[in-house]
């Protein structure tokens, strides 16, 4: 879309978004619901009738407490905002975005507001990502994580092991990343019959059905791991989609269990499984056969290290797995504090860069390295970051729980085969839907609830092992 094209998708966005939300949110609607709730009690919790229902219902409550007008300011104004925000990026000034923030963040209380809360505003905004999230639960998380990983990363930035990337860097052929990506793609279970890959500024997931996932990645051609790792991850969110039974379809069971539920796919294959030593096993002949100049005389130890290097840096999208999650946590206790209206906009990029400097030790030198980076702000997405950090707590205690049953899945992935994690993942997870609560789907896997603590031990073991410490 030209930038000129902002005002009128604003409008268009707006009086859409504003009709579907009147068609869902109607008395008709509530009486079809009320109709159908006796009809489900002869029906299983989890068969699909009752499921329909019941998240359905679930989700008419919710809507309907937001007023029509205020999903039409929230598109209006954000469609602008994002405008102003890409504009304000481009030239590390955030005083251009500053007003549309206020606009945003007034827009969100009202929002919360209208949803209704028990004990935190951020509780109404969360939930709607993070189905029965608490921010209180949200906070505890992290204080775990906190304590543990801002320690560990001072202690691996203080180790005498030196790790460098170099062996993924230098120059390779954009159609051969491709290519690789391709093979990776299938080789994990991607159907290429029900999805296709593209090029995309921002690599994404999309999904029309479970016929017809899209991904994007992108490629640099000076640094191997941004167009392989970002493939992987996308990977991960569209066998998800496609591991959705097609029944499902045109319903709003037609979907992944929570924001959390999905990134803990797409991290899992491409941390725990795309950065581990079985894999690079696998993909070492292959990686040699598409770039003989860089791999010939590179051995598998050099390189499982170069795809697990350390390093703090200002942006959250290339974080390495050990500090992804502290810039998490400062966009998560920013964005409360904006909420609560104990921080106001102006004063952000300082409190921002004050988080930065004491959770990873770094001062952005300008605002598009810090406060600007992402775009969730401009589309008022509060309370989605939290669900990053819990989709990766989330692949740790899936991936162990599922190796608990299967021990021989390293063994298997070291031989290119990853059918039997893949079957695990869809008999356990993808095959629900959203039929199921994250709760209840973490608990139904795993046994137990969500918890920092399997992710903690995972990060700190094969880190210490990585940097000797
Ligand atoms: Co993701």
């Amino acid at each position: 879309m030209p930038p000129g094209g902002a005002q009128a998708r604003a409008e268009q966005k707006a009086t859409l978004q504003e009709m579907a939300h009147k068609l869902f949110t109607s008395d008709e609607m509530g009486t079809f619901l009320d109709h159908l709730a006796p009809l489900t009690e002869n029906h299983a919790y989890d068969s699909d009738e009752a499921s329909l229902v019941r998240v359905t219902a679930r989700e008419y409550e919710k809507r309907r407490r937001i007023p029509p007008d205020l999903v039409a300011e929230r598109a209006r104004v954000s469609t602008l905002a994002h405008s102003a925000w890409e504009n304000a990026r481009q030239q590390a000034d955030f005083e251009l975005f500053q007003p549309h923030l206020e606009r945003l963040v007034d827009l969100s209380v009202r929002i919360a507001q209208a949803l209704g809360y028990s004990e935190h505003i951020y509780d109404a905004l969360l939930d709607l990502f993070e189905p029965q999230m608490k921010t209180s639960t949200v906070t505890s998380i992290f204080e775990k994580m906190k304590n543990a990983l801002v320690p560990f990363v001072q202690r691996i930035s203080s180790s005498t092991q030196e790790i460098d990337d170099n062996v993924l860097r230098g120059n390779f052929a954009e159609e051969k990343q491709w290519e690789l990506g391709q093979a990776v793609l299938a080789r994990i279970g991607f159907d290429p019959t029900r999805g296709r890959q593209d090029l995309s500024v921002h690599p994404f997931t999309t999904a029309f059905s479970p016929d017809d996932v899209r991904l994007t990645t992108r490629i640099n051609p000076r640094f191997l791991a941004s167009g392989l790792f970002g493939t992987i991850h996308e990977g991960g969110h569209a066998l998800y989609e496609q591991g959705i039974p097609t029944s499902l379809v045109r319903t709003p069971l037609c979907d992944g269990a929570s924001m959390s539920v999905h990134e803990s796919q797409s991290r899992m294959w491409e941390n725990i499984v795309g950065r581990s030593r079985p894999f690079w096993q696998f993909w070492l002949p292959e990686l040699r056969q598409s770039f003989p100049d860089h791999f010939q005389g590179v051995d598998q130890e050099t390189l499982y290290r170069a795809v697990n290097r350390v390093a703090p840096g200002f942006i959250r999208v290339e974080a390495d797995e050990v500090t992804y999650n502290l810039h998490i946590f400062v966009r998560f206790e920013l964005e409360t504090a904006l909420l609560e209206g104990t921080l106001q906009a102006q004063d952000l990029p300082d409190a921002w860069n004050a988080k930065m400097e004491s959770y990873l030790g770094l001062t952005p030198p300008n605002d598009a390295l810090g406060v600007l980076q992402d775009v969730h702000w401009s589309g008022a997405l509060f309370g989605y970051f939290p669900t990053y950090a819990l989709g990766n707590l989330l692949a740790v205690q899936f991936y162990n729980q599922a190796v608990q049953e299967h021990p021989e899945i390293p063994d298997r992935i070291a031989q290119g085969d990853f059918t039997q994690l893949l079957m695990w993942l869809r008999e356990r997870i993808h095959k629900h839907g959203a039929r199921y609560t994250p709760q209840e789907i973490v608990l139904k896997a795993t046994g137990t609830g969500i918890d920092a603590a399997p992710f903690v031990d995972y990060i700190q073991i094969k880190y210490a092992e990585i940097y000797g410490l």
